[in-house]
């Protein structure tokens, strides 16, 4: 009988594994046409820090926090994108990349908007300190949303009582008069035991330095269908701590009961559900019984010798 070459299996084990080890190695090419590719909008600050907000959900996991060299240790490494490997590609070739995927890195075109991998970009570029932008586009300067920052912003509401619309008025500080503050991130959140529960999504003001958000009519409020309102400026690193504060009737009553004070499978002892206590006392009885009568069977036992 022929027996196995235990050596062979593991000559080829090996072989097999840097096979796929080399395809897994191999270098990820960019068509040229795509490697060519800039964002049609100059980058800009505010792009940046939606950028940052991406990545930090979708790209974090496995990249690390950018400039900390934190990446997984994966076969090939993701890398940290302050790197050298990132800020020597071109925009096309990142986005390109960051679009398909290849082997551990996932591709993000379902993902993430056009718009949204692009300012992922953005964000990346803030740390690459020899970028210049391409083709005079995707250019990290004119940084025209960022004229706020250290103007004293000031949020002010107003209410809309029927359709719960509340209406944000951001305005700052310009020589001394008070100007509409364009382009600035507002948080809507309604505050809870265990922190802020975030209302819809952060809405950018617009030329007026408005931003609107409706709140839903199901909220649950306390006992008196209170909710406490907060209005707050997201980029606390750029504005300081600007917020709006208001107590509101807008929730739904909420009159806290406790599931222990009635009888269900969850109550205490004293308020168990009635079958579970008459099963529980039954099957306790008949175990009691059966040992009576055990023992009683063997008792007539003995005296029958
Ligand atoms: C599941 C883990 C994972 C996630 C999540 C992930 N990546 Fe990656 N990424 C990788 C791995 C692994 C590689 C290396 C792939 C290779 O070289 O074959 C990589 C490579 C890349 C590259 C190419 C770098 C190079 O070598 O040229 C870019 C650009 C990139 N990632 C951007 C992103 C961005 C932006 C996000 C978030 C939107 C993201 N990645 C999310 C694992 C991940």
């Amino acid at each position: 009988m022929k027996t196995f070459n235990i050596n062979k299996i593991w000559l080829l084990v090996v072989f097999v594994a840097f096979y796929f080890n080399s395809i897994a190695q191999q270098n990820w090419t960019v068509p040229a046409d795509d490697s060519k590719k800039v964002c049609k909008k100059p980058f800009t600050k505010s792009m940046a820090r939606n950028g940052k907000d991406l990545f930090n959900t979708k790209c974090k996991s496995c990249h690390g926090a950018v400039g900390t060299n934190s990446s997984l240790p994966l076969n090939p490494e993701p890398g940290d994108p302050a790197g050298e490997k990132f800020s020597k590609q071109t925009d096309g070739d990142l986005f390109y990349k960051l679009t398909t995927g290849k082997g551990g890195m996932p591709g993000f075109s379902s993902q993430l908007s056009e718009e949204e991998r692009w300012s992922i970009i953005s964000y990346i570029r803030t740390f690459h300190k020899d970028y210049v932008p391409s083709g005079g586009k995707g250019s990290a300067e004119p940084e025209t949303d960022d004229v706020f920052s250290g103007s004293d912003l000031k949020i002010s509401v107003s209410l809309e009582q029927v359709n719960l619309e509340t209406t944000a008025n951001v305005t700052g500080n310009k020589d001394g008069e008070s100007v509409p503050a364009k382009g600035v991130r507002v948080g809507f959140y309604v505050k809870r035991n265990f922190g802020l529960l975030p209302i819809g999504n952060v809405i950018t003001t617009n030329a007026d330095g408005v931003a609107k958000m409706t709140f839903p009519s199901d909220l649950p409020g306390d006992s008196l269908g209170n909710i406490k309102m907060i209005v707050k400026l997201i980029d606390e690193d750029v504005y300081g701590k600007v917020d709006y504060t208001q107590t509101l009737d807008w929730g739904k009553r909420f009159v806290y009961e406790n599931p222990l004070n009635h009888r269900a499978m969850w109550g205490n002892r004293g308020n168990a559900p009635l079958w579970l206590l008459f099963s529980y006392f039954g099957i306790v009885i008949a175990v009691w019984l059966t040992i009576f009568w055990v023992v009683f069977q063997l008792i007539k036992l003995k005296k029958a010798k």
